[in-house]
């Protein structure tokens, strides 16, 4: 068994202010922290994806970001795992548990979740439609594993974008599971996610 890690770090960071690729997190990028994840979670090989140190050049969407990794991932490469340089702190233990689900063999994707906090409603104009039951859905991370033949089958079928991989997947009918995310894999898409993932990081020190 082979596994390749794909770390996006490309995009233009719209809502945090600016692209995130160089932002340091208690002295180290972003990008070097989702690596390290991987790597200590089991990942043999990682490519990066962005305008980093030995990093291979990104695209506009984020899937053309993971198309782009997906690209310098060999052939015969049994799982990909696909991770955002935006969420630094996916701890090893996670990162496992997405490998030792994904080598079960059942499914082609697995995703880690966690439980919806908020309240959810469906809104239209302002007004509330309905209330939805929240404990139908779930809020996924990263990183996301996949069988690398079909996360490619996924990437050739359909040119439409999406927000994770694993919606590509299962646009072609592809199998894909959950278990259990981190509510401490944050994932920095606003300046206060930073201020939380090193108040996280401090707290892991001590
Ligand atoms: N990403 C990427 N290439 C893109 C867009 C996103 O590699 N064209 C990566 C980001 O670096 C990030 C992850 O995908 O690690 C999740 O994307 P997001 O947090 O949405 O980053 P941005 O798209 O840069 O931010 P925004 O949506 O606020 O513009
Ligand atoms: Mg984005």
């Amino acid at each position: 068994m082979t596994i390749w890690g794909i770390v996006v770090a490309a995009g233009s960071g719209t809502r945090f202010g600016g692209p995130k690729y160089d932002v340091l997190l208690a002295g180290r990028p972003l990008w070097a922290w989702a690596r390290e994840a991987l790597t200590s979670g089991g990942a043999g090989d990682v490519v990066i994806v962005g305008d980093v140190p030995h990093g291979v050049g990104g695209g506009l969407r984020r899937r053309d970001s993971v198309a782009a990794g997906l690209a310098h991932v060999p052939d015969d490469c049994t799982y990909t795992l696909v991770h955002d340089a935006a969420r630094p702190l996916a701890s090893p233990d996670l990162v496992g548990r997405v490998i030792a689900r994904l080598d079960r063999g059942d499914v082609d994707g697995v995703v880690p979740a966690i439980p919806v906090r908020d309240t959810i409603k469906r809104v239209d104009n302002e007004k509330v439609v309905a209330t939805v039951d929240r404990h139908v859905l779930a809020a996924v991370q990263t990183p996301q594993g996949f069988r690398t033949e079909v996360l490619r089958a996924a990437h050739q079928a359909s040119d439409a974008d999406a927000t994770d991989d694993a919606a590509m997947v299962e646009r072609i009918g592809g199998t894909v599971v959950t278990v259990a995310g981190d509510p401490r894999n944050v994932k920095v898409t606003y300046p206060d996610d930073l201020l939380l993932a090193e108040a996280l990081v401090e707290a892991g020190e001590s």
